[in-house]
């Protein structure tokens, strides 16, 4: 079966390429422990976000949707030390378990836990005069993908990169049989960017440890 091989494809990349470390290793093993939902990224994935906030220079990350912190931490650390990342969580025992693993990882001067409805978060955030972000991650309930996308333009500016996770779903995106709401949130996701202006946007398909997704990655380059 493909998953076996896509997984042990994954093994095989993280073991050369993306080791562990005590930080990442302890707040993947208490997602498991608290029984936490096993959605967080792959670590090649999490590697992959460190490495986009790496590239474009991020001091300031929003991330939607925090499950236990996973990655939060690889987000965080691709921070300069006065950087900040904010982390919307409706869930309190999830926030609890990430700010747990946010503390062992050392970066709670750096990450903020923003408990509630992401949706109730974001004005607030806009109001409290956050921004603007530098990256944008959204990886919470599908169904809302659209209008976490508006926020992020909203919080965001010319040069914001923002990436929403899960944007393929095991290939249902594409089958019209399919009505799925979250498999709907995708798509309406992507008509919003198909006729918003101000980005340009792309997806991608993975294979690996977490089955067959996606993930799609915009660049905001007008206002
Ligand atoms: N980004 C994490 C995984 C997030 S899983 C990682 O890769 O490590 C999705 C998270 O979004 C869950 O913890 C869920 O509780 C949260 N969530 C779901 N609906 C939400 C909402 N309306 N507002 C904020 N968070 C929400
Ligand atoms: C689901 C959510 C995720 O964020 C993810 O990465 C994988 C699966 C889900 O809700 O099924
Ligand atoms: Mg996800």
């Amino acid at each position: 079966m493909a998953y076996e091989q896509w997984n042990a494809v994954d093994r095989y990349i993280t073991d050369v390429l993306v080791p562990g470390d005590s930080a990442l290793d302890a707040a993947m093993a208490s997602i498991e422990e608290a029984r936490l939902p096993p959605i967080s990224v792959s670590a090649p994935l999490g590697k992959l976000l460190h490495i986009l906030a790496l590239a474009v220079g991020a001091r300031r990350v929003l991330e939607v949707g925090t499950l236990g912190g996973y990655s939060t931490i690889w987000l965080a650390r691709a921070l300069p030390p006065d950087g900040h990342l904010v982390t919307l969580e409706l869930d309190p025992r999830h926030a609890e378990v990430a700010t747990a693993n946010i503390a062992r990882a050392g970066l709670s001067d750096v990450v903020e836990v923003r408990l509630g409805r992401a949706i109730d978060t974001l004005p607030v955030l806009a109001e409290e005069g956050y921004g603007p972000f530098d990256l944008v991650f959204i990886d919470a309930d599908k169904p809302s993908n659209a209008d976490y996308f508006e926020w992020a333009l909203r919080l965001g500016r010319v040069g914001t990169t923002i990436v929403v996770d899960n944007v393929v779903r095991n290939g249902k995106v594409a089958d019209p049989d399919c009505d799925d709401a979250d498999v709907e949130g995708v798509r309406g996701l992507n008509a919003l960017i198909a006729t918003e202006p101000r980005v340009v946007a792309t997806a991608i398909q993975t294979v690996g440890s977490k089955g067959y997704d996606g993930f799609a990655l915009a660049q905001v380059v007008a206002d």
